[in-house]
């Protein structure tokens, strides 16, 4: 499967942070926040990678990632958004890199604790359709919320005012090659933007939505909050996993 990591967008939210730099390229701990993830889809073993970038600092990305060696791939695709027309017009810049092979997308400024290999498996084996990962969060009106009856979701609604549930669409989205052609139905949305949403809503009506739930924690960091919360999420997770890491860095900072 090839991945798609979206980048484009202004970063209005966080302004003045992005005045001068790109909103991925802003620091999460220790890291640029697009490492985290491009890590994502080369632990679940995807290493066929186009990155959309935007804005006015695009050059960035090629000078911090070149072909990726840090992430052990020997080469990276890029391609460029005009403006921020959206998550699914950034998107549907890819149809020529996706060679109607399906695709995981996910979004620039989404970070995760633990791994998506086991949905990506899953999704290989799908026949067709596509496959988005939900999260239980506490404030579901910032989010794309799922309507789920049973097993199945009937629908996703777009920061609702009143949500269905508490279980918000998270930024990695698995699709079939059908989905270019969903991208050039879409008319854009009261905030001007194709909205991934009515994508998803497009397979949800087709019957061929189907979904997992994402294990650990989850965070987007497209805002002054939720941009330390991500820090402050990594900055425990690492010091969970290297306890004596961490200590030593303290001895050697003191
Ligand atoms: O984080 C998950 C949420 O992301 C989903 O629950 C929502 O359904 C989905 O619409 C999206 O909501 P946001 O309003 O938080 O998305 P935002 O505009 O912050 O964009 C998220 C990323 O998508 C951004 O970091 C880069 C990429 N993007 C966004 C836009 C608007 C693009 O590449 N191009 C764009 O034009």
């Amino acid at each position: 499967m090839k991945g798609i990591v979206l980048a484009g967008g202004t970063g209005s939210r966080l302004f003045p942070l992005t005045k001068i730099t790109n909103k991925h390229l802003l620091p999460i701990f220790d890291k640029p926040m697009i490492y985290y993830p491009i890590q994502t889809l080369v632990e679940a073993g995807i290493t066929d990678l186009m990155i959309v970038t935007g804005g006015r600092n695009s050059g960035d990305f090629l000078r911090l990632l070149a072909n990726g060696k840090e992430f052990g791939l020997k080469h990276i695709n890029y391609t460029y958004q005009e403006g921020e027309g959206g998550i699914a017009e950034a998107l549907a810049l890819t149809e020529h890199f996706a060679e109607g092979k399906k695709i995981c997308v996910i979004l620039g400024d989404n970070i995760i604790e633990g791994s998506i290999k086991e949905a990506v498996r899953d999704f290989e084996g799908q026949e067709r359709g596509a496959k988005i990962l939900l999260k239980e969060v506490a404030d579901a009106e910032r989010f794309g919320v799922a309507e789920i009856e049973g097993d199945r979701i009937v629908g996703i609604e777009e920061k609702p005012a009143r949500p269905k549930s508490s279980y918000a669409v998270t930024g990695i989205y698995m699709y079939d090659g059908t989905v270019f052609d969903k991208t050039r139905t879409l008319k854009p949305s009261a905030r001007g933007e194709l909205e991934i949403t009515d994508v998803n809503n497009g397979y949800i009506q087709e019957g061929t939505m189907t979904f997992n739930y994402l294990n650990g924690w989850w965070t987007d960091a497209g805002t002054f909050d939720s941009l330390l919360r991500a820090a402050q999420l990594v900055h425990g997770t690492t010091h969970k996993r290297a306890p004596a890491l961490a200590a030593a860095g303290r001895e050697i900072r003191k």
